[in-house]
């Protein structure tokens, strides 16, 4: 009945009405207030009234909603309701960790737990679609939107995209009429993630191997798993924009993948086509756009201004536009917009819904669960409550805004619980607080570059002091919440500002530190690894942080983390991943230079994929197949036996990786294909069994297509991407 609901609406609606359902709109005015009287906005203001604005973004609030609705549904000729997104990225009011974070807990009932609670906040403050969630892969620390997502596995990525967009949306496409699921949008289609040099919206040249194998994966598992929208990107890809690019948008997404919802351009990248050198003018970028599959305009204004006259003109057929439309009128009947324009705006679910206790509990949770520890030499951790003097030090630890992390429109300012507030709720220590140095100039907003503080040192003598006369120091540093994000690539990878200095001074008078990490990328800290006993990643975890880093540190919560990217040694070695090619030269078998390495730092990262450690200890069996020759199809089975040796009841992530020995294209040295999170009191032992079918065994060729070749193929298990054991078996 959708579909034929949607063509009776077709049939009904002018040029001008369909195009208008193509056209996005930012929030321009302030909807409960006065109508706008001049300039862009009373332009904009006309264009909504006469039904050719079929999306808005950013408005929000039940009221604001409303108003703007009825101006669609009660004005227009034809009445369509508008779909409202916004950027739901981790978390709308109540926020959850950066995605890159929780992509560390590995837990995907979490994760979808986590975008479940994302959406019913906004969705109770009347959004209705989210532009989320982010599902570029990227290897290249440098890039901050590695903050949106899920890190630098496709396999990995593929679960996480399966476990957000469930968790937006629900498990079934009459999911998405409930009132408080929204529609998702896996973005950025494709290749955003591999931005040369991590230059946010630079060139991505990249061949078929990494497209079809690393970079569409999570893209198609969120096809899979019932994704309504997907948006394009900035990039070019092999010279063609995204935005105008048939072979992603027409041929494999609508084509191969059969995908029925519509794609969204990302901001004005119609309009940027033309910066790129890829159309002369407006027009023909539209021309272009359409053409290739791009179904509404986020603000580039163009379709809206050009595809009329370009269907009226003969150069677009009107059957690309009737495509268009029928996408973006199927998925506002599936969120049943239809049957209830107003559905999200009801304003006692708002008020009930946002901030909930509930909904505090669930971000908590997760922050809890997206914490890494990276290094805990002699049981530094967890702090005993025995009377001890700590000494806080670091600007981030009383900072309130900067964990809320980038990319949280919606959130008020100075709203998290601070890492200080959360240590101050444990009673039996005693604690002092000094900054050591101011971490910024001015005030870290989302649209500005964040300024960091290289002169003030006066407040250094104060923290050595304080560390001095304490038995133990805390110091929480990283790069402000607003570092990562769009727009805020960066060439180095340290602690920004003075704050390695400010480390290493306060190590000389005390060594007894425990390093809380505050960052939205990986971070290369060789002189904290080999100086600092204890190293926890606490990343930037949203409005609960303090009190996650405070139950982690006293031991409350037992971290099972693992990272989702690789930490490296320094910033030269980025791009870094674990799932590397081995290379003609992998090992120095010769004895001299001649093979592939650095000659001033080793090639292996700081802390690989997979990395993370518990306040208990795990250890594997040897992993078990079930046979040693399988026929194709045949699952293999991999079982291995992990105890909790430690003194803690914990969870531990149990990975297993696969290697291709010879193939038809050389294949990386370890793919990760499988994991599961054990959960092991102290003492315990369990069997897990892994299964590998087809879908794990394959490898996409250059021209698309899905292979399973027979040979050998290595299997390895264990606690990370390098600390592995390993049995082989044929496939025939
Ligand atoms: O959703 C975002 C996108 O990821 C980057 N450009 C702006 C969009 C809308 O805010």
């Amino acid at each position: 009945p959708v579909n034929e609901r949607v063509e009776e609406l077709l049939a009904k609606m002018t040029l001008e009405e369909k195009v208008g359902q193509m056209n996005q709109y930012n929030g321009f005015w302030e909807v409960t207030g006065p109508a706008p009287k001049e300039g862009n906005a009373a332009i904009k203001y006309e264009h909504l009234r006469k039904g050719w604005v079929g999306s808005m973004l950013t408005v929000r609030g039940v009221d604001q909603v409303r108003a703007v609705q009825k101006i669609a549904v009660e004005e227009t000729r034809l009445g369509i309701p508008l779909i409202i997104g916004f950027d739901v990225i981790h978390g709308y009011k109540t926020l959850s960790p950066i995605p890159l974070a929780e992509a560390a807990s590995w837990d995907m009932a979490a994760i979808r737990k986590s975008a479940e609670t994302a959406a019913a906040e906004a969705s109770a403050s009347g959004i209705n679609w989210t532009f989320g969630p982010m599902v570029d892969i990227s290897r290249d620390a440098r890039w901050g939107r590695v903050m949106e997502g899920a890190g630098e596995d496709p396999f990995l990525g593929s679960k996480v995209a399966e476990a957000r967009v469930k968790g937006f949306q629900g498990d079934t496409r009459a999911d998405l009429a409930k009132p408080n699921t929204i529609a998702a949008c896996a973005k950025h289609f494709a290749g955003y993630g591999f931005a040369e040099a991590g230059r946010d919206y630079n060139t991505v040249d990249m061949g078929n191997a990494t497209l079809y194998n690393t970079v569409l994966p999570p893209f198609k598992a969120a096809n899979e798993a019932g994704v309504r929208t997907y948006m394009n990107s900035f990039n070019i890809l092999n010279g063609v924009p995204a935005t105008g690019n048939s072979f992603l948008q027409r041929d494999i997404l609508k084509g191969k993948w059969g995908f029925d919802g519509f794609v969204i351009t990302d901001w004005a990248s119609i309009r940027e086509m033309i910066n790129w050198g890829y159309a002369k003018d407006g027009a023909e970028a539209s021309l272009k756009a359409v053409t290739a599959g791009a179904d509404m305009d986020m603000e580039s204004h163009l379709y809206v201004a050009e595809l009329v006259k370009l269907v009226n003109e003969g150069k677009v057929d009107i059957t690309l536009v009737d495509d268009a439309v029928r996408r973006i009128l199927r998925v506002k009947f599936e969120l049943g917009l239809f049957d209830d324009p107003y559905r999200y705006c009801d304003p006692k679910r708002e008020k009930a819904t946002i901030g909930s206790k509930a909904n505090h509990e669930a971000v908590l949770d997760m922050a809890r669960k997206s914490i890494v520890l990276l290094k805990n030499d002699n049981q530094t951790l967890p702090i005993k409550k025995n009377g001890q003097k700590i000494a806080v030090i670091g600007a981030l630890a009383a900072d309130k805004n900067s964990p809320l992390g980038s990319w949280r429109i919606a959130s008020d300012n100075n709203t998290a619980v601070s890492v200080l507030e959360g240590l101050q709720q444990y009673k039996g220590n005693t604690l002092t607080f000094e900054k050591g140095t101011e971490l910024i100039e001015g005030e870290a907003t989302f649209l500005q570059e964040v300024v960091y503080n290289t002169t003030d040192r006066s407040g250094f003598e104060a923290a050595k002091k304080a560390a001095n006369q304490a038995d133990i120091v805390i110091m929480v540093l990283g790069e402000h919440g607003f570092s990562s994000g769009e727009g805020r690539s960066r060439t180095n990878l340290d602690l920004p500002g003075l704050q390695e200095e400010l480390l290493e001074e306060i190590y000389k008078v005390n060594p007894r530190i425990v390093l809380v990490l505050n960052n939205g990328r990986p971070l290369a800290l060789p002189w904290a690894d080999a100086h600092i006993p204890a190293i926890v990643e606490a990343w930037h975890l949203g409005t609960e942080t303090g009190n996650a880093v405070a139950q982690v540190l006293y031991g409350d919560y037992n971290p099972s983390g693992k990272l989702p990217m690789s930490f490296p040694r320094n910033v030269g070695q980025v791009p870094i991943y674990y799932n590397i090619h081995s290379t003609g030269r992998p090992t120095n078998a010769d004895d001299n230079v001649f093979w592939s390495h650095y000659s001033d730092v080793e090639k292996t990262p700081l802390y690989p994929f997979g990395y993370g450690l518990s306040y208990s200890t795990f250890q594997y069996s040897k992993p078990v197949l079930d046979k040693t020759t399988y026929a194709k199809g045949e699952p293999v089975k991999v079982s291995v036996t992990i105890k909790n040796t430690g003194n803690y009841d914990g969870k531990e992530v149990a990975q297993l990786y696969i290697r291709d020995v010879f193939a038809s294209l050389s294949r990386p040295v370890k793919e990760l294909k499988g994991f599961e999170l054990v959960d092991l009191k102290k003492g315990e032992s369990k069997t897990i069994t892994f299964t590998l079918t087809d879908k794990e065994l394959g490898f996409y060729n250059n021209n698309g297509n899905y292979l399973v070749e027979p040979g050998i193929f290595k299997v390895f298990v264990g606690t990370s991407s390098d600390d592995v054991q390993e049995v082989e078996f044929e496939l025939k």
